[in-house]
């Protein structure tokens, strides 16, 4: 766990956590933390990120097989349309930046986070009464981990790095 200040460090160690500890997180910490991630950069000052905390009644209908590891908070981050593919495409890498933010940010206070891709599901998008045209980026469980995984490495970035004349 981080906890360290250091930015680096904080991108190095966080990890995708699978299985939490039922505590609860504090409102005001899940706030700062949201409000942390609005500093994302976004085109246009677009902002076009939507957050939804999923409750346990809707929670219960997601059906999940691990129920998100038993984590105590799970949110839905959503991506607002846009009017050209190009804005639907500035929106969707603003909120990839967002939810990138969020998770550093609570990693920084020893939080967990995960994401998960069933959040691209017609059934979830029902389920969480999504607009026609807003995508539905993330579903992120939230809490303090029971456990973290070892590192996955890395390809090393001199194999992914290109030099142009
Ligand atoms: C768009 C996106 C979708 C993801 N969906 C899932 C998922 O459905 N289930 C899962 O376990 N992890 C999911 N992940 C997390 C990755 O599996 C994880 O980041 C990767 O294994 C590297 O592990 P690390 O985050 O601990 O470094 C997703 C990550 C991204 C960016």
């Amino acid at each position: 766990m981080s906890q360290t200040g250091n930015v680096l460090e904080t991108i190095r160690t966080r990890r995708t956590i699978k299985t939490f500890k039922p505590d609860p997180v504090a409102r005001e910490l899940l706030q700062e933390l949201l409000n942390a991630a609005s500093w994302a950069p976004n085109h246009r000052m677009t902002e076009p990120w939507q957050v939804l905390f999923v409750g346990p009644e809707t929670r219960a209908k997601l059906h999940h097989k691990t129920d998100f590891g038993g984590a105590p908070v799970l949110l839905a981050i959503l991506c607002e349309p846009g009017k050209t593919e190009i804005d639907q495409e500035e929106h969707y890498a603003a909120v990839a930046c967002f939810i990138t933010n969020f998770m550093l940010a609570a990693w920084e206070k020893g939080i967990g986070t995960g994401w998960s891709s069933l959040a691209a599901s017609q059934h979830v998008r029902e389920l969480l009464g999504v607009q026609e045209g807003t995508k539905v980026v993330g579903l992120l469980p939230v809490g303090y981990p029971a456990e973290v995984p070892s590192p996955k490495e890395r390809t090393p970035m001199e194999q992914k790095i290109k030099y142009l004349p």
